[in-house]
Parts: structure tokens; C-alpha cells; sequence
């Protein structure tokens, strides 16, 4: 029977998407688990579990994989941002800024997150499909750049900005039209998408443009979706994205940067085979080369806003194994001391996810179990029928590839606090985010005068 080791996967080093493991993965002398110089079941005893593990290396390869790929191969000026929906906090701004990549946002917290990590604002891009006043009147304070959506944008804007000399820096959302093969709930580039412009909008957006004096449209957006394995999509998009280039310039804006999204997959299984990170640039780069030659416009200066493809792979979670439950001639339930609040993306899309015990990652799979949340739902399951060693009591399991969407979309269902964050290099690793209390979650709580009389 097979093992599972996901860290001898490695198929391109220099694109850290195509490895399920963090680059850092290894085994000691004893054959145990090993990452940024770390043992894992070291960390699992001092930080204690559920605990999320970020490897630095991994994360500082990822941002210069986009960074090297877009100044070899496209022709103009480049950015690549970080969209920090994936995973917020003030070390990872920090650490994205450190790499010379600017950030995407869709809130006031991961606005604040940003500048407190010290991203520079020219470098901040502020999105969403329902922006407050409160956080676009914050965005445009700072002097982020604030992708437009809809006419609500607009009109919000119009207040805070008509009264200042400085004019609102927009780019203008709009939907592509483009398919993609990956799960339903994260598709956002086809016409029927809460987000942006209807593209039969643009002429009339650029039309109302023309007369607003106290924003500047200088740029273009569009993302199709995530977890993207194809090329061709983005190549779709480049074209799409161009004709609506060439059209707002024939209005007279100046359109200088084009932001083609995110959306590049990882690869969290072994059958999973995304594009290189190099390779997925590359082909971006080309054809809006090619798009813009066509059409004799100035190259833009293009960026991209991967999310997944920067820290998923960087990320794994520790999980202490507790009870077992063997149900003869159906299956066995591994129960961790996790689950659905701290990775919902197996319970939400059906994610797959790479996993093994990690003083013993060698050992021989003896049958296959179902990895299963401390939650109160049936359906909190980690891993389904997976390929373990017969693992006791006690043992800790490393789940890969944790580090996009799994934190930022992490919850407190049934009042259980949310785990510690670390981050781990060189052999040392340190807290980024303390783990959370159960006094902690109370702390919102208010108890009416009227109630106190009920409780002895
Ligand atoms: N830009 C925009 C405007 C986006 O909406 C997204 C992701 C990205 C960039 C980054 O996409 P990425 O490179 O990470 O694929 N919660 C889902 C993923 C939702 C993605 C939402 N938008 C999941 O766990 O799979």
C-alpha cells in the first residue's frame, strides 16, 4: 500500500503551487517531519493544536516567482499584488511589502491590515462589490487605488471626493464573459457575477467619465475565478480586457495599468497539475504584448492579484488525533482536534486536501479512514476516505497546502476559539497571530440587567 508523502512530490521547486508540501519539507535523521527547520511535532507540543504553520521561504519564493516571471516577460512596467483575502495579517503584509509586491483589499480590516504591515498606499488596490462609505472614505484618505464596481461606488465617491483637491486614483471592474472550470461558488469572470460592470456598460461608463472631475480612471479589472488549472481562460481575458482598453482610450482616459486578477491553482493532491507560476506569467505577459501591438496602444503596466498561488502551499495545519471510531465493515472516523471552523473549504466546496502523521510520514498506509472536525455536524470531515497508517491517540497529523482560505475564512461555530499562527524559518519559529481563548469569544457578549437575576 502506498505512504502518504506529499513532500516527495515536488515537482518544481521553483514554483511552489506545484508542491503540496511547504519547499522547507523534510525529514530528520529519525525520519520525522521536518519544516523551515522545524519539527513539526515540536511545534504541535510548544504552540499547541489546532495550530496553522506558515514557511516563510515558501512564501518569499512564491511572491518572487510572480515578480522574476513578469520583469523576464513583459515588455512594460509590472506589479504583482497580493490579494490578502487568502490570508490577512500584519506579518504577511509585511512580509508581501518586504518582496516589493503591493496588496489587494476588500475591507476595512484587510485595509488596516495592509498599512499597519506597512504596504505603501500607491501599492494598495481596495476592492468589493458593496464598499461603505466609511471604507472608501478610508481607501481614498490613504491614497490606495479604488476599483469601481458599480454605479453605488460612484456615487459614494462622488460625496467624499468632489470636496477634496486630490482626485480618487479608479480602475473599473467589469465582468468578462469568460468560463472556467472550477467550483461553482468561485467563478466570478461570467456575465451572471455580483462583480463589476456589465460589459455592456463600459461605453456608458466612459461616457459619465468624461465629465467627472474628481476621480481619474487609470486602470482596468477583471478576475475570472480561482483554483484555475487552464491557460486559456486568462488568455481569453487578456483579449476582452484589451478591446476595453482600446475603447475607454478612445474616450480619452488615460486606462494606464490593466489588472488581469488572480486565479492560479495549486496543486493540494497529487492528481492536481496547475500551471507554473513562471509559466502562467508568461503566457499573460505575451499576449497582452501581442494584444496591445495589434492595436498600437502603450503597453500598460500590467498586474496580477494572486491570492492561493502565494501562500496556499506555504501553509499546513497541525491537528492532534483524539478518539477513533470503528465501524465494522463501513469505516473508521479519525477525530481530530479541529475541523470546519478553522479549514471550511472541505465542508463548503468538496476541497481535497494531502495530509500524514508527522513523526511517521514514512509509514505504510494501512487502510483508509475518514478524517473528521470536533464539530457538531455530520458533514465536518477533513479528509475522506484518505490513505493513513494506523495512527494512534495522541499522534499529529500535518494537513498541507492550509495556507489560502482557510484562516480568513475561519469561524467560531460551536464557540470553539480559532488556532495560533505561526510562521517558521531558519529553525525558529515565531507567533503571528496568539491563539484565540474561550474568555476571548465572550467578549462581545452583553447580558441584559434584566437576565442577571436568572443566573446563581
Ligand atoms: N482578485 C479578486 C478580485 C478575487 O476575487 C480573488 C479571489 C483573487 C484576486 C485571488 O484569487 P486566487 O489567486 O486566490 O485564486 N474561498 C475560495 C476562494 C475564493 C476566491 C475569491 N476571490 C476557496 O477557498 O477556494
Amino acid at each position: 500500500m502506498s505512504t502518504s508523502i506529499p513532500f516527495e512530490e515536488c515537482q518544481d521547486k521553483a514554483s511552489p503551487n506545484k508542491n503540496i508540501a511547504p519547499l522547507t519539507a523534510e525529514l530528520d535523521d529519525a525520519k520525522r517531519l521536518v519544516v523551515g527547520g522545524c519539527r513539526l511535532s515540536h511545534l504541535a507540543e510548544e504552540y499547541g493544536t489546532p495550530l496553522y504553520v506558515l514557511d516563510e521561504l515558501t512564501i518569499r519564493k512564491s511572491c518572487r516567482a510572480y515578480k522574476e516571471a513578469m520583469d523576464k516577460h513583459y515588455k512594460g512596467e509590472s506589479l504583482p499584488l497580493y490579494a490578502s483575502k487568502a490570508n490577512s495579517s500584519l506579518a504577511l503584509s509585511s512580509i508581501i511589502s518586504s518582496e516589493g509586491m503591493g496588496i489587494d483589499v476588500v475591507s476595512e480590516g484587510e485595509l488596516i491590515t495592509a498599512i499597519r504591515g506597512g504596504v505603501p498606499s500607491q501599492n494598495i488596490v481596495f476592492h468589493g462589490n458593496n464598499k461603505s462609505k466609511c471604507e472608501l472614505n478610508l481607501a481614498y484618505q490613504n491614497g490606495s487605488i479604488i476599483v469601481i464596481d458599480n454605479q453605488n461606488d460612484i456615487e459614494l465617491l462622488k460625496d467624499i471626493a468632489s470636496q477634496n483637491i486630490k482626485k480618487a486614483r479608479l480602475m473599473l471592474r467589469f465582468t468578462p464573459g469568460i468560463e472556467c472550470h472550477t467550483h461553482e461558488y468561485i467563478k466570478t469572470g461570467r456575465i451572471d457575477s455580483k462583480f463589476g460592470f456589465d460589459p455592456d456598460e463600459l461605453e456608458d461608463i466612459f461616457v459619465q467619465f468624461k465629465e467627472i472631475k474628481w476621480g481619474e480612471l487609470i486602470g482596468l479589472h477583471a478576475h475570472i475565478g480561482s483554483q484555475i488549472f487552464e491557460l486559456q481562460p486568462h488568455i481569453d481575458l487578456v483579449e476582452v480586457m484589451v478591446n476595453a482598453l482600446e475603447l475607454g482610450k478612445s474616450y480619452g482616459h488615460s486606462l494606464e495599468k490593466l489588472n488581469i486578477g488572480g486565479g492560479l491553482g495549486v496543486k493540494y493532491v497529487s492528481s492536481d497539475d496547475p500551471p507554473s507560476i513562471a509559466n502562467w506569467i508568461e503566457v499573460i505577459s505575451k499576449e497582452v504584448c501581442v494584444a496591445c501591438e495589434k492595436r498600437s496602444l502603450k503597453l500598460p503596466l500590467l498586474m496580477c492579484e494572486p491570492g492561493r498561488s502565494i501562500v496556499a502551499t506555504a501553509g499546513l495545519t497541525l491537528y492532534r488525533i483524539g478518539a477513533k471510531k470503528n465501524i465494522p465493515g463501513i469505516k473508521t472516523y479519525v477525530s481530530v482536534d479541529g475541523g470546519m471552523s478553522d479549514n471550511p473549504r472541505p465542508i463548503t466546496y468538496e476541497s481535497l486536501y494531502s495530509a500524514c502523521l508527522v513523526d511517521r510520514p514514512l509509514a505504510q498506509s494501512e487502510g483508509k479512514v475518514t478524517v473528521a472536525g470536533k464539530h457538531c455536524e455530520s458533514g465536518d470531515v477533513l479528509l475522506k476516505d484518505f490513505s493513513l497508517p494506523n495512527c494512534k491517540t495522541g499522534e499529529v497529523l500535518s494537513v498541507f497546502g492550509t495556507g489560502a482560505y482557510n484562516f480568513s475564512m475561519s469561524s467560531n461555530y460551536n464557540r470553539i476559539p480559532k488556532p495560533a499562527a505561526i510562521i517558521v524559518a531558519n529553525g525558529k519559529s515565531e507567533l503571528i497571530q496568539r491563539r484565540e481563548l474561550p474568555e476571548d469569544l465572550l467578549r462581545y457578549d452583553i447580558l441584559p440587567d434584566r437576565f442577571i437575576q436568572n443566573i446563581s
